[in-house]
């Protein structure tokens, strides 16, 4: 069954994963469609800007049809209503996400009570990842590209080793 309407799935994607591409296809198989939307979340002094990070989730969705990759700044819940998106996608990788996920989900509520958070578990294999791991590993001149996909580990690449 696929839920009529559109679904918002809100990140910094600082860069984007492989974990973060897996909850993209699950969430875009459950609804009528998706718009994936870059947070301009200075706060986290990311690597990327923000046009270098949708271009690396647009890269890294291509197949995918109805999906929209965009950005936005101040309130999700607010953002969400204004693109008339019925929910907010989050992904759960393990116990220690659940904290800040159930409270970011119940200020959500209380902003918007129209918009539901909707959680979707990665696959295992990518539980662990996270986008900060992932660029400590690159700067150190690991190998990620079992973590990100190739567009993301070439940006990563050009950024720490030329
Ligand atoms: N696979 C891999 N990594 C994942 C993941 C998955 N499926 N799900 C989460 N992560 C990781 C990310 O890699 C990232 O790791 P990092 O902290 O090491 O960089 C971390 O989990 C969280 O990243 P992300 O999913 O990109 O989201 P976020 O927590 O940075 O963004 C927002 C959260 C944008 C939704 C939130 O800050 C927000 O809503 N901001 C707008 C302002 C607002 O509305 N504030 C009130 C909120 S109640």
């Amino acid at each position: 069954m696929v839920v009529k309407g559109t679904a918002l799935y809100p990140g910094t994607f600082d860069p984007v994963t492989l974990g973060h591409v897996d909850i993209i296809e699950r969430a875009s198989k459950l609804f009528e469609s998706l718009v994936v939307a870059v947070a301009d979340n200075r706060e986290k002094q990311p690597l990327f800007s923000v046009d270098e990070r949708i271009a690396m989730i647009e890269k890294s969705i291509g197949g995918i049809k109805d999906i929209r990759v965009t950005s936005f700044e101040g309130l999700t819940a607010k953002f969400a209503l204004s693109i008339k998106a019925v929910a907010i996608i989050r992904g759960l990788r393990a116990v220690s996400d659940f904290e800040f996920e159930f409270q970011m989900a119940l200020m959500n509520r209380k902003i918007e009570p129209t918009v539901e958070t909707v959680y979707l578990m990665p696959t295992d294999k990518y539980s662990y990842i996270s986008s900060s791991l992932v660029k400590d590993i690159a700067k150190r001149g690991g190998e990620v590209e079992c973590f990100v996909p190739y567009v993301v580990r070439d940006e990563l690449r050009k950024r720490f080793l030329s």
